[in-house]
């Protein structure tokens, strides 16, 4: 090969690197045989703060590991803060089951809606009610120019639009036309935004395309869970969220958010469904970073310097002892909900809120 790519080289060393390759989801290579699933390859956890015992000894009034302090403020809970990671603060357990589901109902219905934009856009345009067409089995179908019609090698510039059809719809249609299923699309759905659009291409927030405001609820309870990061006299103005999705193996790479005019205003980050690792990294890749445990209904707020902090998710849990979502369970366990309890079964949603200006 030419020149081994030494950027990604570098990358492959940085200590940020090395530590999401350590809990990253990797598989026994075990020879595969058609009847046995794949295994994941263990995992040394021992290093991955935990905040929920942190919670339980501090409740008992036993000593909290060294560098872990509770912050005094007007929350109800109790809220940790690290040593050296100033700016940066740890609610366990920010969110009552009830919030838990409100906002996983919210974020799989009403958040990917157009205006509100998805990944699925770029490609497909706006699609309305995928987890709808999902429950219901449907399937997206390009709606071709007539001359490209039972051609099967249409290109996506022959594409005018897509809808979805009821899957004997599409049987009956023949499968020359371009076609995926609503479940294998909600599935990949990755990202969601609300209020100001984020444009992922610009990295940049694009205040011209049309959106809907953040709900007031879902405002309500981000200033709330944002006081412990706010100066006592300021007010919290959520603009912006995104809401990111995660199935088994997804992760969000090491990253800053720095689109954001003023770092004196926290993120508000809400965890929902399946337990994850999140990493917390300095302001340099090479600072290695501290692990912790995400689970569902717990906030983390990064304000001021942790702002210019590297953070990602390198993992999900989804296995049943470790995703530790029993209590989700036992709330969408009416069937109603039941296409609700598919989903979080096997996935994560994050969704964090940003004041922008
Ligand atoms: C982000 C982010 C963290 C998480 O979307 O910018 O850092 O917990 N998310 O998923
Ligand atoms: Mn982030």
């Amino acid at each position: 090969m030419y020149g081994s790519d030494s950027a990604s080289e570098d990358l492959e060393r940085t200590a940020f690197r090395k530590a999401e390759k350590k809990y990253k989801l990797y598989y026994q290579d075990t020879y595969r045989t058609p009847k046995k699933k794949k295994q994941p390859k263990p995992v040394d956890l021992s290093e991955v703060l935990d905040f929920k015992s942190i919670l339980i000894s501090h409740n008992q009034n036993a000593e909290l590991p060294s560098g872990i302090a509770p912050v005094r403020c007007g929350l109800d809970r109790p809220v940790f803060s690290i040593e050296n990671r100033p700016g940066f603060y740890f609610i366990p357990g920010a969110l009552t089951i009830e919030q838990q589901c409100q906002w996983i109902k919210e974020s799989l219905t009403s958040f990917p809606q157009p205006p509100n934009r998805t990944n699925h856009n770029a490609f497909y345009g706006s699609i309305n009610d995928l987890f709808i067409a999902a429950k219901e089995r449907k399937i997206l179908v390009a709606k071709e120019n007539s001359n490209s019609e039972c051609n099967p090698s249409v290109s996506n510039r022959d594409v005018q639009g897509w809808k979805f059809f009821e899957e004997h719809e599409t049987s009956s249609k023949g499968n020359s036309r371009k076609s995926i299923s609503a479940s294998v699309l909600l599935r990949k759905l990755r990202w969601s935004t609300l209020g100001l659009q984020f444009e992922w291409s610009k990295r940049n927030y694009d205040v011209s395309l049309p959106h809907k405001k953040i709900p007031d609820t879902l405002c309500q309870l981000a200033k709330k869970l944002a006081a412990p990061a706010m100066p006592s006299s300021e007010d919290f103005q959520p603009e912006a969220a995104i809401v990111n999705y995660f199935g088994l193996g997804d992760m969000l790479g090491g990253h800053l958010d720095d689109m954001e005019a003023d770092w004196s205003k926290p993120i508000v980050s809400m965890s929902l469904g399946c337990k994850a690792i999140f990493l917390l990294g300095g302001k340099l890749r090479e600072d290695p970073p501290l692990a912790m445990f995400l689970r569902s209904g717990d906030v983390v707020l990064m304000a001021g310097e942790a702002r210019e902090c590297f953070h990602g998710v390198p993992r999900i849990f989804t296995d049943t002892e470790n995703a530790e979502i029993v209590p989700l369970e036992q709330q969408f366990s009416h069937e109603d909900d039941s296409s609700f309890l598919e989903y979080i079964q096997t996935s994560r949603i994050n969704i964090n809120i940003r004041q922008v200006f």
